[in-house]
């Protein structure tokens, strides 16, 4: 295995849309590179689909205000409300950044940027819906990542592609380098650097059902977690009501802004009966419930009564070919049904994690209640948790998310390294990589990275995933306990260095494990039912007890140990949460 050592300024890792934006703002101002594990542009934000949102007020009326009150509502007032209020002022100079750097958004008849409704984004403080999402058809983030690539490339950012990053490099408190293993070699590469910022992602593969790549294995989160950063509000992990039945990949909440509706075994649209005002378009933790209930109570569809329908038979056909064609292609191909004509099979997916990183507004990593950082690190994007979706997320903030708190991080790294004196690395900075790489491949254990890997996914969905209570997490823990012991186990059959892809599966599962079990200390220490944590044992809200970001932390002797920090409150007080 050899090591190949570069001196950087700034470094990110992450090519999706948070790393491009972030990139965007350190070039030109130092010596900068980007890691990934992926080539760019198959990054998952070319996954997202529906829209981004912003208050251009392009095709009724819209305020700032009202999308920083639907965000903190929809994410059941665990938002950190400054953090939110910058995110939607910034989103109206985020879309038209976006529109300059040559992003094909759609067009109103007048040759605006076209918005459309999306769930839990209101006119006037929740009184119906408003067109809130500027969007490209259905591939809103494809076109996103793109762009942003292109604006990349055409400032001669320097990309390190198909780059896992496994360990950060902390020496006096502050941030000293990263490492990581290329696939193509099986080489190591240590990055000296003042400052690095994460952009890597989530970890929806920890669930059987998910919308997510298979690359989305939280290794951002999961590395620094082992070096005792703490990861914040882990419990809440957002289902997206629309993936395809048994897949999880996703159909746009989009069907349902372009006036998709979903139905249960009678053809009723039974979302009437659980949000009167909204209906489908009500925040995705609420409709995910909804149709597990619809399911619990036998108004499933199937043979074992476990799916639901989304019914976009009433849309004219040009609209779907419009507005939906790559969605309506996913029902063509992989379900062999004509959504212009057929139901859609569906049920919920784990799409996305409102947890992560913990940051402050500069996308600075801050590890304690009291505001501390370490000095030259960052995180953006969904591995981060600015807490600006709370405990769960409206459809569209994420796009949004990744471009402002990816500029505003990349803003301050840029700073940060103007000002920062050159690092001290310690000799070996790659020994704890190159140990456990070695040790992975010497492992004469019997077990299989593939069937420990769906053993996690399949508990976690059954235990840890809508609907939760005492009992199913503290069997959740059981199984992850066991998993863990299986998992020092595992062999690796493949011994080459060439894209060995047994052996980097192998590493992101141990990162799964790890964040996996974050997640579910942290919910079950949480006996309260807020936004996507829903407990069946303790169904109501207790804002006396829980108006507060959970923080996990790996102890040294292995175990996660909790603690806690205020909610940055501010104009809007808790209320019930209707629509
Ligand atoms: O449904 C969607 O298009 C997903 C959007 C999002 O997660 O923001």
């Amino acid at each position: 295995m050899q090591v190949h050592h570069h001196r950087y300024d700034a470094v990110i890792v992450g090519a999706g849309g948070a790393g491009l934006r972030a990139a965007i703002e350190v070039a030109g101002t130092c010596r900068a590179a980007v890691l990934s594990k992926l080539h760019p542009t198959r990054s998952h934000t070319g996954a997202a689909q529906g829209g981004m949102c912003a208050a251009l007020a392009n095709v009724e009326q819209d305020s700032a205000e009202w999308h920083t009150f639907d965000t903190v509502k929809g994410g059941d007032y665990l938002v950190d409300q400054a953090a939110a209020r910058i995110m939607c002022a910034e989103a109206v100079d985020a879309v038209i950044e976006l529109e300059h750097y040559g992003l094909p958004f759609n067009r109103t008849a007048d040759g605006r940027i076209d918005q459309r409704r999306f769930g839990g984004h209101t006119r006037n403080h929740g009184e119906a819906p408003v067109r809130r999402a500027c969007y490209s058809a259905d591939r809103t983030g494809h076109m996103i990542l793109q762009t942003l690539y292109q604006q990349c490339v055409k400032r001669g950012v320097t990309f390190f592609d198909e780059l896992m990053a496994l360990d950060v490099v902390l020496t006096d408190g502050r941030v000293a380098g990263v490492v990581a293993y290329e696939l193509a070699t099986g080489d190591l590469h240590v990055f000296a650097t003042k400052g690095l910022l994460f952009a890597t992602g989530g970890f929806g593969k920890m669930f059987k059902v998910t919308s997510n790549a298979h690359a989305l294995t939280g290794d951002g989160p999961g590395l620094l977690f082992r070096r005792g950063i703490p990861l914040q509000d882990m419990e809440f992990f957002q289902f997206h009501p629309t993936g395809i039945y048994k897949l999880g990949i996703l159909l746009s909440e989009a069907a349902r802004g372009e006036g998709g509706v979903l139905r249960n075994t009678d053809g009723e649209r039974f979302m009437e009966r659980y949000a009167p005002t909204v209906k489908d378009l009500a925040p995705r933790d609420m409709v995910s419930r909804a149709m597990l209930t619809e399911i619990r109570e036998g108004r499933g569809l199937g043979p074992d009564r476990d799916f639901l329908h989304l019914d976009l038979t009433h849309l004219p056909p040009e609209q779907i070919d419009a507005k939906l064609p790559d969605i309506a292609d996913f029902v063509r191909t992989y379900q062999g049904l004509e959504p212009k004509s057929d139901l859609i099979p569906i049920q919920p997916t784990a799409h996305y994690a409102m947890g992560g990183i913990p940051t402050n507004i500069d996308a600075e990593v801050v590890i304690d209640a009291a505001g501390t950082t370490i000095p030259g690190l960052y995180a953006a994007g969904e591995c981060a948790c600015v807490s600006v979706h709370g405990a769960n997320r409206l459809g569209t903030n994420s796009l949004l998310d990744i471009v402002v708190f990816g500029r505003r991080g990349g803003r301050a790294m840029a700073d940060f390294v103007s000002e920062a004196p050159p690092p001290e690395l310690p000799p070996d900075a790659q020994g704890e990589v190159r140990r456990r790489i070695e040790a992975l491949l010497a492992s004469p254990g019997g077990e299989r990275v593939a069937v420990v890997r769906q053993q996690l996914q399949e508990q976690m969905m059954l235990e840890a995933s809508v609907f939760r209570t005492e009992e199913s997490l503290a069997k959740a823990r059981g199984h992850l306990h066991e998993l863990r012991g299986r998992y020092g186990d595992v062999a690796i059959d493949d011994k080459g260095a060439v894209f060995n892809y047994d052996l980097t599966e192998g590493l992101e599962l141990g990162y799964l494990l790890d964040l996996a079990e974050a997640l579910v200390v942290s919910a079950r220490a949480r006996t309260e039912s807020r936004g996507a944590h829903f407990r069946d044992d303790h169904p109501t809200r207790d804002d006396a007890t829980w108006m507060r970001h959970t923080l996990a932390s790996r102890h040294p002797d292995g175990s996660v140990r909790l603690s806690y920090k205020p909610v940055d409150g501010g104009l809007y007080q808790p209320m019930e949460r209707k629509y």
